[in-house]
């Protein structure tokens, strides 16, 4: 299985080609922590990251070298397991540079990216403070879900009495594909997604559309902006339309993924094309349509989602949709692409519940921690 490199210019874990499994954690700083324990809290879980990720236990005594009598600094379930491509991924949050009550704690509001700021309100939204903001975020991806949970549980556990989970998701399978090299898996509507994405083959793409640039604050540069979208899905009204219908409010064909305007999956849409009655053969409100390049002025995401499901509702029900996450070097490229989608065929079929951004700072040296260049 594949291994990947905690160190590097980036963070790991936003081109890395999407791995099968999410374990996404949103943290709340104690409000006791300050400037030093944060730098020793960030120092702490990028040398604990830098270890899970080569597939090793979280510190050299690990789960089974520690004294008989202590607690294990490991919590072991991922003992017999590879590294199964884990990736660790760390963002602040807009209330990390100012608190609720506009108390500077870090001594870093000066240094706050100009673009970070939670979303404006989008129609539709039914955000649950619950699933929404946090001071800090991990993103931990791999092949295999234990070692995802594995690894949040012990960056948790590490920050115990510094930081605490306010809310996490687990994604069970990924609803994009972020390499050429990977075939386009399906959510649960049951259509490939990732088709049209940015891949990381597309160098100059992700350069011009993903990382913070010149443009940005230094200390950003390298690094991306995180956004996650808890996106339920009202899957017994879907699961009651046709086909045809279904096809419709995507705009692409449900078995090849083919835009409607003809050719196989990796076809260009055409969005001029009509039909024998003059019809354009993709809805005017078609997701595809709203959401294309082309109808945004050139703007595009990275995304990175992946299925959930979190059991059921008491009607029995299916608690589930797409924990939609993308990366881009400004907020303002979601917040365009989510606006185009207000008139969105499927937003009858879809419900945002939870929102956050998060700014992703460049990859950790591997004399220093993620993060360093911000204090
Ligand atoms: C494309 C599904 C939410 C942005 C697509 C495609 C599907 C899809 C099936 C076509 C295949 C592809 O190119 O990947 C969904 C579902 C969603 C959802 C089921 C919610 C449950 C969003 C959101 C955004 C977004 C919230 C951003 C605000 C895009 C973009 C494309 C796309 C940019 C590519 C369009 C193109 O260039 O052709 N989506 N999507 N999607 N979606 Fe979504």
């Amino acid at each position: 299985t594949a291994t990947y490199p905690f160190y590097g210019d980036h963070q790991a874990g936003i081109t890395t080609p999407a791995q099968d499994r999410l374990h996404f954690a949103a943290f709340t700083v104690s409000s006791t922590l300050d400037r030093e324990g944060l730098i020793g809290l960030l120092s702490d879980w990028s040398a604990a990251a830098a270890r899970l990720t080569q597939g090793l236990d979280v510190s050299e005594t690990g789960a089974l070298g520690g004294s008989d009598v202590a607690p294990p600094d490991d919590t072991g379930e991922a003992i017999d397991l590879p590294a199964s491509g884990l990736t660790i991924t760390f963002g602040f949050g807009p209330t990390l540079f100012e608190d609720a009550d506009g108390v500077d704690r870090f001594g870093i509001a000066a240094r706050r990216p100009p673009g970070l700021a939670r979303l404006p309100r989008f129609a539709g939204d039914a955000l649950r403070p619950e699933w929404s903001d946090g001071d800090l975020c991990i993103q931990a991806c791999s092949d295999d879900p234990q070692v995802a949970v594995h690894a949040i549980r012990n960056l948790s556990r590490i920050a115990f009495g510094r930081a605490s989970i306010a809310w996490s998701q687990l994604g069970f399978g990924r609803t994009s594909s972020t390499s050429t090299a990977q075939t386009t898996p399906r959510n649960l509507f049951g259509f490939k997604d990732g088709t049209a994405n940015l891949k990381l083959e597309d160098r100059s793409g992700v350069d011009d559309h993903v990382w913070a640039g010149a443009d940005d604050i230094a200390w950003m540069r390298g690094g991306t902006y995180l956004v996650a979208r808890k996106i339920r899905m009202v899957i017994e009204v879907w699961d009651r339309q046709q086909r045809q219908e279904q096809e419709r409010v995507i705009g692409r064909s449900k078995g090849e993924g083919a835009p409607l305007s003809g050719g196989t999956e990796f076809t260009e849409p055409d969005f001029a094309a009509t039909g024998a009655a003059g019809e354009p053969l993709i809805d005017t409100a078609a997701h595809v349509r709203l959401a294309h390049p082309e109808n945004l002025g050139g703007v595009r995401l990275l995304r990175r989602g992946y299925n959930y499901v979190d059991g059921n509702d008491a009607l029995g029900s299916l608690d589930a949709g797409l924990f939609f996450i993308s990366f881009q070097r400004s907020i303002d490229q979601f917040t365009a692409v989510q606006t185009a989608l207000a008139g969105d065929a499927m937003a009858e079929y879809v419900k945002h519940v939870g929102s956050a951004v998060f700014a992703v700072p460049p990859g950790a040296r591997d004399d220093g921690y993620v993060g360093a260049s911000l204090f």
